[in-house]
């Protein structure tokens, strides 16, 4: 027999809500998704929450739990006082659909904007190679979910839709770096386009992203510092500029 916890969840829609309050039991090793099912299962039927693998892997139950960007599925209740009153909210950087179902339809557009790999001339596919220490620099940021937790934290647009237009946030930041990074990606001009087109310009290195990562991907310090040091690099360094106008790169 679990012990009764003190919930509160936003309840609503895109046209307003407010938080619910719930006696809910809660048993021992349980996460927060467990008590969400639990609440759906004895109190609150309708209530909406997307979820998937309930493992940490399909990026899919992204929710505010306390006002902490969180997966429902990793957050276990332990970590909370037993008297503590456990506050579950929507993501705030996405319009919500329902409950604690948001619209991340915006990463979709971002991600449909980044150039796509683009293979080398005149090698076929199957024919690609690579060193393998190229194929670990990225493997790092492959372990992204897709979570959007760092694009829901990250001050550039969390409090600013006008900058949406102008951010592609973290998230494709480090599919840029490893398109970046990768020896076989034809483009050279990676690092230019993520400050002229995904506003690599507007982060100034809060590291609110990769604090929130649950793939714990460096997202700064392996991504967009060294993104930005070569767009630097590259623009005002008269050398490279030199260099890449006799070697083209
Ligand atoms: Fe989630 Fe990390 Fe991927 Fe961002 S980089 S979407 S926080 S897994
Ligand atoms: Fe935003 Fe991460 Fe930069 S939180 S400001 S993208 S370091
Ligand atoms: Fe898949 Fe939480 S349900 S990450």
């Amino acid at each position: 027999m679990g012990t009764k916890r003190h919930f509160r969840v936003w309840r609503g829609d895109d046209t307003g809500g407010s938080l619910e309050d719930f006696q809910v039991e809660v048993n021992e090793g349980e996460v927060v998704l467990d008590v969400i099912h639990r609440l759906q299962a004895t109190q609150t039927p309708d209530l909406a929450v997307r979820w998937n693998c309930k493992a940490g892997k399909c990026g899919s139950c992204s929710m505010e739990i306390n006002g902490k960007p969180r997966l429902g599925c990793m957050t276990r209740m332990s970590t909370f006082e037993e008297t503590e009153t456990v506050t579950v909210t929507p993501l705030r950087t996405f319009p919500v659909i329902r409950d604690l179902v948001t619209n991340v339809n915006f990463n979709y557009q971002k991600a449909r904007e980044l150039p796509a790999f683009a293979p080398p001339a005149g090698v076929a596919p199957g024919e690609y190679r690579m060193q393998q220490v190229d194929v670990e620099r990225s493997q790092e940021f492959r372990k992204c979910i897709e979570c959007f937790l760092c694009q829901n934290v990250c001050h550039v647009i969390r409090d600013h839709e006008e900058n949406k237009h102008a951010f592609s946030g973290p998230r494709f930041f480090i599919r840029a770096a490893e398109l970046d990074m990768h020896p076989l990606d034809a483009r050279d001009d990676r690092k230019e386009l993520a400050q002229a087109e995904q506003g690599l310009g507007y982060c100034n290195i809060t590291k609110c992203c990769t604090e929130v990562c649950p793939e714990h991907i460096k997202i700064t310090d392996n991504a967009i510092i060294p993104m930005k040091e070569r767009v630097v690099d590259r623009r005002y360094d008269p050398v490279t500029w030199l260099g890449r106008k006799i070697f083209r790169r």
